[in-house]
């Protein structure tokens, strides 16, 4: 099989990570009978100083034309004084539209090998810490009009508006429900229905998809709460199921709570299009170019890309496996890093991956 992937290496340490995970897919290629052709495009910052933009045309075209898309991360603060509309993150948010990438699938777990580095109390992760966060990537107040700064009655006020039309809160409650019963059954879908008329539909929606899944145990919970919930007992969930903004801060908090958001690989699904592949760190401005990055997240973002768009279980379990296998071994970057453990840059983590996948 012949597999066109796009790779979007962005801004920051974007570049380093995904070099790191284009040589762990060309070896997991020639292991498995894989073949795979790689376009570069721009996006973020690196486009915006190149074109102008942070999304090109060709960029979308490029993304449109693969098997799936392969992204690094997007931002930094030589770009943050510019028009917000021409923010490197408009590239991001902007590619999520264009390829309709509707939902996100965010996976935080515990490795093993890292439970040290877990901020949580050992007899709190001592009892499991596996959380699939479902998020709504392409509405609610990330997209919605209208929104702006204007003046009213003689001040200056910002705006944005959460809202969800019934089939965007149908099809990502239909993924929530398909991924619980590819896991351990439990949906909860994370909601403020106590205060937000938007997430009154949502849940009156999310209970209307919920008679097609009998199968499924369904609970409801407010943000707030589930944000608690996250550190006081995260064992409580398997999937969460929640709108865009709720899902990018409970995912960041699901990330940390494993350790290091340095761990967390992404993967965005539409109807039709080709999927996109992301850790979901930022760019880590600071460590630019030094050689300190972790690249696992980007690495198992490859991992996820393989099972989720090209159903290449085997080849997906082997970079796990190997990721897992070099942290069991003692090697660890800066992020992860814990006393007695061999400290590795980002280039020699991916060369240790690429050792040990079988
Ligand atoms: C994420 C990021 C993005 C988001 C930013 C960079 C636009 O935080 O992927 O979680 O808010 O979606
Ligand atoms: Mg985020």
């Amino acid at each position: 099989m012949r597999y066109n992937i796009c790779v979007m290496p962005g801004d920051g340490i974007g570049p380093e990570i995904v070099a790191e995970a284009v040589k762990v897919l060309k070896t997991v290629g020639g292991r498995y009978g894989l073949e795979f052709a790689f376009t570069e495009a721009l996006i973020g910052g690196a486009a915006i100083d190149a074109t102008g933009g942070p999304l090109p045309e060709a960029t979308v075209a490029a993304c449109k034309a693969a098997d799936a898309v392969l992204l690094g991360a997007v931002g930094g603060p030589q770009w943050d004084t510019l028009d917000p509309a021409i923010r490197p993150e408009k590239g991001l948010l902007g590619i999520r539209k264009a390829l309709g990438l509707f939902a996100n699938l965010r996976p935080a777990r515990l490795f093993p090998e890292l439970a040290a580095a877990c901020c949580l109390r050992p007899d709190i992760v001592g009892k499991g810490l596996d959380v699939m966060v479902v998020r709504e990537l392409t509405g609610g107040a990330y997209f919605g009009e209208p929104r702006g700064i204007e003046e009213r009655g003689g001040e200056q006020v910002g705006f944005n508006t959460m809202i969800y039309a019934e089939h965007e809160v149908r099809r990502i409650a239909r993924v929530g429900f398909e991924t619980a019963r590819k896991r351990r059954n439990k949906l909860c879908s994370v909601d403020k229905a106590n205060v937000l008329d938007v997430s009154r539909l949502w849940r009156a929606v999310v209970l209307e998809v919920a008679k097609d899944y009998p199968d499924v145990e369904l609970s409801h919970m407010y943000v707030d709460n589930a944000a608690m919930q996250l550190v006081r007992d995260p064992s409580q969930f398997d999937v969460i199921v929640t709108e865009n903004l709720f899902g990018d801060i409970l995912s960041d908090e699901a990330a940390v709570i494993t350790g290091s958001i340095g761990m967390l690989p992404s993967a965005s699904m539409g109807e039709a299009n080709p999927g996109l592949y992301e850790p979901i760190h930022g760019s880590a401005p600071d460590i630019a170019g030094q050689d300190k990055a972790n690249p696992l997240a980007t690495i198992l973002s490859v991992a996820m890309m393989l099972k989720h768009s090209f159903n290449e279980t085997k080849a997906a379990d082997a970079i796990e496996a190997a990721c897992a296998r070099v942290l069991a071994e003692g090697y660890r970057t800066g992020d992860i890093m814990e006393p007695g453990k061999t400290l590795v840059g980002c280039k020699k983590m991916g060369d240790l991956v690429v050792g040990r996948l079988d």
